[in-house]
């Protein structure tokens, strides 16, 4: 492509995953948008503005993929089987997912998965740099693709460069274990603005880029290598428009209906709905319920359990290790405390669609969201927004980003199982009055911004900054909508 070349897109997202994936549908391959609030979220900037989306298939490829979605151009990068190892399950998954969460799994640090790391993201700015206008924009996410945005800059130092990153970034105690440290904050330092989900992690990146590379300026303002580099929170949220209008198609609510029917009609029904990873804490929550029965604060024949645990990276040791010992602690609690038709708890190891999900929210008393450590988490932003009638109990965990907007929720450590257990005895005790008072609370923060507004917000901010840009500035800016 030459630089006048009308195919160059004036606005670029490169992500890990290409926003459509291939499924079965009876018996047919066919392509289906990628679940998430990020495709919507960015669907209509991309149609804005002459978008295209880079990204990978996913394993399951087969077959050419569309050229395009709701008209926006696609490009697929190829990622060779030993890639998917090293880069995908190795360098992504197994060093920076556990690292960022807390070192929740102990990280492992290979040379061969680092080095398989560079080449990738070298592949996916090499076709970012390809594919922009001159003087475009480019939208990298998420941590697969750290080192992409300085790449890309010294490939095309004309464009401006986004980044944001969907998961927690860790504190320097943690970070410093990286061999690759200077390399991952050099590839971020690439971007004019850098994003997190939260101020404080905002503040863990720019306090490691001073103090590794010895940038200077503010948490929200760094100066280096000539540029300057802004940095903030940009809390990612639901659909919420979406969501609302689903959850009042009346197919929906008789559905959830159905679901409390098959279930017994219970007096209480608790939820959980998370993708199958040991960051979840999934199976410490089974724990704290198992308990429950067991010391009779829930009983078999009023009290029932789904938890919804969503099939994900199942290639991957530790998250078979997780299905395993997760299905150990399923059994035990059914096998401790069920009656005969009715079991305690109702597991489901599937991907549910989307208007299920919903149903299953609607039917809900409790929702439990207790992960160890989340970047955000939108379940219990969508168990929120769907909740029209202001009933229902969030009981969350203060390590997901959402506990810093969701301040109605029954707040838990999800280290401690007694601090679990007494969370769900007061959400269970909690009369329709409290229960409404912190639902309403909690949908006032949620109903005011929606993923839209969350791609704006950004994109204002990346473009602010490129406008401000003086190598003399001083003042410091708060680009984060949460304030
Ligand atoms: C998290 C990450 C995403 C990732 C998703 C699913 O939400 O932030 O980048 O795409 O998990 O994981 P997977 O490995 O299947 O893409």
């Amino acid at each position: 492509m030459s630089d006048s070349d009308p195919q160059r897109a004036d606005f670029v997202v490169v992500a890990n995953r290409l926003p459509v994936q291939q499924s079965m549908s009876q018996g047919n391959e066919e392509w289906r948008p990628s679940p998430g609030g990020l495709v919507s979220a960015l669907t209509s900037v991309l149609q804005s503005r002459n978008g295209l989306w880079i990204g990978w298939l996913g394993v399951s490829e087969h077959g050419d993929p569309p050229r395009t979605y709701e008209g926006i151009r696609l490009k697929a990068v190829d990622i060779s089987s030993e890639e998917y190892e090293n880069f995908y399950l190795g360098f992504s998954n197994a060093t920076l997912w556990p690292l960022y969460h807390d070192a929740i799994r102990a990280p492992t640090f290979h040379r061969t998965w680092w080095q398989t790391y560079e080449e990738v993201n070298m592949r996916y700015a090499t076709a970012a740099a390809e594919a922009v206008a001159p003087n475009g924009t480019v939208w990298i996410h998420d941590y697969q693709l750290q080192l992409v945005p300085n790449m890309l800059r010294e490939l095309r130092p004309d464009v401006q460069i986004g980044f944001f990153l969907h998961i927690p970034f860790p504190p320097s105690e943690l970070f410093m274990q990286l061999p690759w440290r200077r390399e991952i904050i050099s590839g971020l330092l690439g971007s004019d603005l850098i994003g997190f989900q939260v101020p404080h992690v905002a503040s863990n990146f720019s306090r490691i880029a001073r103090r590794l590379l010895g940038a200077t300026g503010t948490d929200s303002i760094l100066h280096y290598d000539g540029r300057i580099i802004r940095v903030g929170a940009f809390p990612i949220t639901v659909d919420t428009a979406q969501i609302i209008s689903m959850a009042s198609d009346p197919k929906i609510r008789l559905r959830a209906r159905e679901i409390r029917r098959d279930l017994g009609n219970p007096e209480v029904m608790l939820l959980g709905v998370d993708r199958l990873d040991y960051t979840k804490g999934i199976q410490q929550r089974l724990k704290a319920v198992t308990e429950l029965y067991a010391d009779g604060s829930l009983s078999g024949d009023k009290h029932v359990m789904v938890q919804v645990a969503v099939p994900s990276r199942e290639s991957d040791a530790h998250y078979d290790l997780e299905r395993h010992s997760l299905e150990q602690v399923v059994s035990e609690m059914n096998g401790d405390h069920s009656l005969v038709g009715s079991p305690v708890l109702h597991y489901l190891h599937q991907n549910l669609p989307f208007d299920e999900l919903l149903a299953l929210y609607l039917a809900a008393d409790i929702m439990l969201v207790t992960p160890f450590r989340d970047g955000m988490n939108l379940v219990a932003k969508e168990y929120v927004t769907c909740r029209t009638d202001q009933t229902g109990k969030l009981v969350l965990s203060e390590f997901a980003g959402a506990a810093a907007e969701l301040r109605g929720a029954f707040m838990v450590n999800p280290h401690d199982l007694e601090g679990i257990k007494e969370a769900i005895r007061l959400a269970m005790k909690a009369g329709p009055k409290e229960a409404k008072a912190r639902m309403s609370r909690m949908r006032r923060k949620t109903l005011r911004r929606n993923v839209y507004d969350w791609a704006q917000s950004f994109l204002a901010a990346l473009q602010q900054g490129s406008q401000d840009r003086t190598p003399t500035e001083t003042h410091d800016a708060s680009p984060s909508p949460s304030g």
